[in-house]
């Protein structure tokens, strides 16, 4: 039997020989360690401490926001100078942080520095793709390289502290907020979580150009019924284990330094007064010894959630549970003196939460340098490595989902082009929802990345056709004349960047507004065209999938969207990602994710009584891993290194892989593994291996996976970590759906 400790033990080993370093970072360069604290730091927090006034000690637990802006509140300014403004959310820029921190450290009597902190998602000035298009890589070093940059931008312009990575597990597209996160699956997600926790801190976030890093929302956010945004969540200890903890833990094994509370509430009780998540999950089981955030206004929500008559009683909650610090209402500093004297709270449990507020602060070694340097800041942002950078990695995230009798790549030499649809030229979408300090000024659309890329003597046709929603059909007939005019049409649909992100859940699937008709209208032309989609969520585009030639899918693309997808469309660059998400045909079917379970009536199965649905096929659209490339590959020579195993050893899978075509490419070998017979029922498949190769023509590669007790177990009924005897199945293939077979078997 493997107990969670081992478990944990074991999730930290990857199972991807070659993808060892990418998932828990190279053997020299260990991250900061959960559980070694520096016992010089733990001396000057007690120094600190015992200097410290109970509001003094309050103060370190608030976050108080700026403007939206940026801008530096009076009253912020007014608690800084008194020692009372632990941290600060929005502002930023070097010189507006450098302003409230001298009146921190020049005017309060401690001179604690304060800790800025700020929503740095997928990018700081330089936008990269959204959190779930970087996931479409299937590739952790896109995400580490860009949370790498977005570091150096971000502390280069005082902030210390970002809000990501979001790893909350998604299967619900309605919910808006899974554009935030790396999709449906634990495992991707836990490779995507780590990476991203190695870009933002590095392996120590006190360097220069590191910050630190906060997994959230902790946990099963994602889970919101109906998907709608901060919705109750209904989940089973089982489920949160195998799918909801592991991207947290892989963050917290990555030495992530703070962690989010989340909105909702779990099976009755509000994450941010649930005891069972924040202090024996992540403290007992995980030692985790960093700060947990409430999310905004969290601890005052708990009004609202019905679990406390008053502030006192919210605060009292919500510190007692685990929570250090409030992000922006006030409860912590305005009943907190009251709480210690009437014995509800106690001195240690506030101190121990200063204690890891500051022990972050030291870690940063914010107290030695608590100012930003205002030439560094325009040195690096937007800098000339730092474009470079977005437009590259933006290639690697997109998705060729169709593209019949090689409609694409288009050639660069052709006359003319249209570049059509109300996303071609929309630049603040390209950024997406949670751009940081991103400006559209910056952002390069999609008809500029084409115009950059094509002759001067290339006519280019460009007409919206429609908004993105609404009625009106005003612009078609302009529209259809440019297609009529030009040799290929390029037709950019999709969701306006608001329409995906925090409170903006949609009930509908389908394509907003009139843009469907626009694609039928283009469509009826009968003139080559390609349909480049630009969404947050997965979208049901049936009757583009069934009808149009092409389709490339681009998510929000960031700075350099526009320059990436036409390296892309004119075939500079493979598109070699996957879906990191199951597309479904139908609202109706969410949720809809590929390791779902067999059931007794198993849905693929010729029984008239399969789980399946009467009116629509229970299949998805796209699954979960599918993508296509201007090449093809060929998966040949499966071979495991046993026919049987131990239940303790660990089991080594190869299989060869082959770019058969005539370009250059990039294919995702992936790994899905079954356990047939067990003592509770277990998914059909799961992922438990990936790699992205990078093949010339004619070139082929070995790929090995090597699976353990980490990836064969689970938790058995007695909810112990376990690996059962038993047959195996499994399958080596470019996505969940197609693959070559073998098995193995664990015996006792
Ligand atoms: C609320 C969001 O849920 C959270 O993700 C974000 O970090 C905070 N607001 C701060 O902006």
């Amino acid at each position: 039997m493997i107990d969670s400790a081992s478990f944990r033990k074991w999730m930290a080993v990857p199972c991807l020989v070659s993808l060892a370093l990418a998932v828990t970072g190279s053997a020299a360069a260990q991250p900061l360690s959960a559980t070694a604290s520096d016992p010089e730091i733990e001396n000057k927090i007690s120094n600190l401490l015992a200097h410290m006034t109970l509001a003094e000690k309050l103060g370190q637990l608030q976050q108080l926001d700026g403007t939206w802006d940026g801008d530096i509140r009076p009253e912020q300014m007014e608690l800084a100078r008194q020692g009372l403004l632990g941290s600060a959310i929005y502002v930023r820029g070097a010189k507006r942080t450098t302003e409230l921190q001298r009146a921190a450290m020049n005017e309060s009597k401690l001179k604690i520095p304060i800790l800025f902190s700020f929503d740095v998602i997928h990018g700081y000035r330089t936008i990269f793709p959204v959190p779930l298009g970087e996931a479409a890589s299937w590739d952790p070093s896109v995400v580490e390289r860009a949370d790498s940059i977005a570091a150096a931008e971000a502390s280069a312009a005082g902030i210390r502290w970002t809000f990501a990575p979001m790893v909350d597990i998604a299967r619900d597209p309605r919910w808006g907020r899974i554009v935030e996160g790396s999709g449906e699956d634990p495992f991707l997600g836990a490779a995507m979580a780590a990476a991203a926790v190695r870009g933002f801190q590095g392996t120590n976030y006190g360097r220069p150009g590191k910050i630190v890093a906060c997994a959230k929302h902790w946990v099963a956010y994602g889970a919101a019924e109906g998907g709608r945004d901060y919705n109750t969540t209904e989940v089973s200890e089982r489920t949160l284990r195998e799918i909801y903890f592991p991207p947290f833990q892989a963050a917290v094994d990555a030495g992530v330094g703070t962690v989010m509370s989340a909105f909702n509430d779990l099976d009755g009780i509000p994450c941010t007064a649930n005891s069972f998540i924040l202090t024996d999950v992540l403290r007992r089981e995980w030692h985790f010894d960093g700060i947990v955030v409430s999310d905004y206004k969290g601890v005052k929500e708990l009004m609202a959630h019905g679990v406390a008559a008053n502030g006192e009683e919210a605060a009292a909650r919500a510190l007692t549970a685990g929570v250090d610090m409030e992000m922006v209402s006030r409860l912590f500093n305005e009943y907190g003196a009251q709480l210690e004297q009437d014995g509800k709270i106690s001195m240690a449990t506030i101190d121990q939460a200063v204690r890891r507020v500051l022990r972050i602060k030291y870690r940063l070694g914010l107290f030695e340098h608590p100012y930003p340097d205002e030439a560094l800041e325009k040195a690096t942002l937007l800098s000339p490595v730092n474009l470079t950078a977005a437009r590259e990695l933006a290639a690697r995230t997109f998705v060729l989902l169709k593209n019949d009798h090689n409609t694409l790549p288009i050639s660069p030499q052709l006359k003319s082009i249209a570049v059509l649809g109300p996303l071609a030229d929309d630049a603040q979408s390209m950024m997406g929802p949670w751009n940081g300090d991103g400006r559209k000024e910056d952002a390069v659309t999609l008809l500029a990345g084409i115009r950059a890329r094509l002759p001067a003597t290339t006519k280019i046709n460009y007409a919206r056709g429609c908004d993105v929603t609404g009625d009106s059909h005003a612009g078609f007939d302009e529209a259809v004349s440019a297609a009529r005019e030009s040799d290929f049409t390029i037709l950019a649909v999709g969701e306006s960047a608001h329409m995906s992100g925090e409170a903006a859940s949609r009930s509908s699937l389908d394509l907003p507004g009139q843009q469907l008709e626009l694609i039928q209208a283009i469509h009826a032309t009968g003139k080559p065209y390609a349909v480049v989609l630009m969404n947050g969520r997965p979208l049901s585009i049936n009757w583009v999938a069934t009808n149009s030639p092409a389709i490339l899918e681009t998510w929000f693309a960031g700075t350099q969207g526009g320059n990436a997808i036409a390296d892309t469309l004119f075939g500079d660059v493979d598109p070699g990602g996957k879906l990191p998400v199951t597309f479904p045909r139908s609202v109706g079917q969410v949720p809809i994710y590929y390791d779902h379970k067999n059931t007794g009536r198993p849905p693929g199965g010729d029984s008239e009584d399969a789980s399946r649905y009467i009116d629509i096929p229970w299949t998805p659209l796209y699954p979960f891993g599918y993508g296509l490339s201007y090449t093809q590959f060929k998966l040949s020579n499966l071979q495991l290194s046993a026919s049987h195993i131990r239940p303790e050893r660990s089991i080594t899978i190869g299989v060869d892989v082959e770019n058969t075509g005539d370009r250059a490419g990039d294919e995702v070998v992936q790994l899905y593994l079954h356990d047939l017979v067990a003592s509770v029922t277990r998914p059909v498949k799961a992922l438990k291996g990936f790699e992205r190769v990078s093949l010339r023509p004619g070139e082929s590669r070995h790929v090995e996976f090597t699976l353990g007790p980490g990836q064969l177990g689970f938790y058995d009924q007695a909810m112990h970590f376990n690996v059962e005897p038993g047959t195996f199945k499994v399958m080596v293939g470019t996505s969940s759906e197609e693959g070559l077979e073998s098995s193995f078997e664990v015996r006792p």
